[in-house]
């Protein structure tokens, strides 16, 4: 997708010298669009934990070219598969909840296992690295198209007025490759020339929604409205919502679906003011050794200063600032469940299912 009109991704291997990793460095957006060159797994490792690069397919990727560096590293040292399995231990731990992070170190642990000699292991885990990266953004891409045809509908519902859908968080390209995964069946009705608009959820604490899909939305020209965290509920009972999609970052095989904390509230008061409300997911965000999310998502708790504090823009410089009293205390979940009860569809990219075992199945029996 675009920023300031040049087409870029969100990660890729430097033109000039493929020992470099690129990344946007999220922690300045909208203010500031800055590349990070990232040289070593540790890099890569502070770059997922402190949020450089988030969202659940992005962690996937950078998981999975934090592989190769490591493999890069390891090479002129004694010991290569004891120091991948160190780095692979090492990048599982960086963020617990994407499940994409775990698929994509596992995914390299086996190309590396398939391979014979150290250079060919290398070889092998900068392949699987852009295998990686490209099958996020065509999975995207496909996500778009099969979300495409719900917005269709509810705009021919309404005979070509304005389709309302509210987001939370940031599942747009950011959060992935290209194209996201909440967004991308908006960007595509968008380029159709259908009429829409969107609620943009600012996203407390870190605030991606406010910061990161709006920007995004902006640079695409997407009509859309930044709200506090809040204001859904009030916008739904008003009938000023047609469809909520947001991403996730884990679903269950029976569809319970993990995303960032308040998810579960958008999803209770699109239940009780019947309106459809779609999660969009590659499937390398399924785990399918799981079934009840509630009991099994191990739910990432992160520092309560991402609460007390606040960043901004203050006469141009990027500035944080105390929003609490000093001394009192805050907790900080990162994400909560949202029970396939509540989920009209899971968008993927092999269709739309329902959101249980059954359904979700029939689009990928290799997991029955
Ligand atoms: O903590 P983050 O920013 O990594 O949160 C993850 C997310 O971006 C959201 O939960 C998102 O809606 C799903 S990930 C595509």
């Amino acid at each position: 997708m675009k920023a300031a009109g040049k087409h870029y991704r969100t990660i890729w291997l430097d033109e000039k010298n493929d020992t470099v990793v690129s990344i946007i460095d999220q922690r300045f957006l909208p203010h500031k669009f800055i590349i990070e060159n990232i040289t070593t797994v540790s890099e890569m490792i502070s770059a997922i934990a402190d949020m450089h690069v988030r969202g659940a397919g992005l962690i996937g990727a950078a998981a999975g070219y934090g592989m190769y560096l490591a493999a890069l590293e390891a090479e002129e040292k004694e010991a290569f598969n004891n120091r991948l399995m160190k780095a692979a231990t090492d990048l599982k731990a960086s963020r617990p909840t994407a499940v994409n992070l775990e698929w994509a170190v596992n995914k390299q642990l086996s190309a590396i296992s398939n391979a014979a000699s150290i250079k060919e292991k290398i070889a092998a885990t900068k392949h699987t690295a852009q295998l990686i990266a490209d099958e996020d953004a065509e999975y995207c891409r496909r996500i778009g198209e099969h979300g495409l045809a719900i917005i269709e509908q509810i705009s021919k519902n309404k005979k070509g007025e304005v389709v309302n859908i509210l987001t939370h968080c940031n599942a747009g390209w950011l959060a992935f490759i290209d194209y996201g995964s909440a967004t991308a069946a908006i960007y595509e009705a968008h380029k159709r020339g259908i009429k829409l608009h969107v609620w943009v959820d600012e996203t407390r604490p870190r605030n991606q929604g406010a910061s990161l899909t709006a920007w995004e939305l902006l640079q695409e020209g997407v009509p859309h409205t930044v709200i506090a965290d809040n204001t859904g509920g009030h916008l739904m009972q008003h009938s000023m919502v047609d469809m909520v999609i947001t991403g996730a970052d884990r679903v269950t095989r029976a569809g319970d679906a993990a995303n960032k904390i308040g998810t579960y509230l958008k999803a209770l008061a699109a239940f009780d003011n019947k309106i459809p409300f779609y999660v969009a997911l590659p499937s390398s965000t399924f785990d399918w050794n799981i079934s009840d999310g509630l009991k099994e998502i191990k739910i990432e708790e992160r520092s309560s200063d991402e609460v007390k504090y606040i960043q901004g823009l203050c006469e141009g410089e990027l500035k944080t600032i105390l929003v609490t009293p000093l001394d009192s205390p805050a907790v900080n979940y990162g994400f909560d469940v949202t029970p396939s009860r509540l989920i009209t569809g899971l968008i993927t990219e092999r269709g739309i299912c329902r959101a249980n075992e059954k359904s979700i199945l029939e689009l990928f029996p290799e997991n029955l």
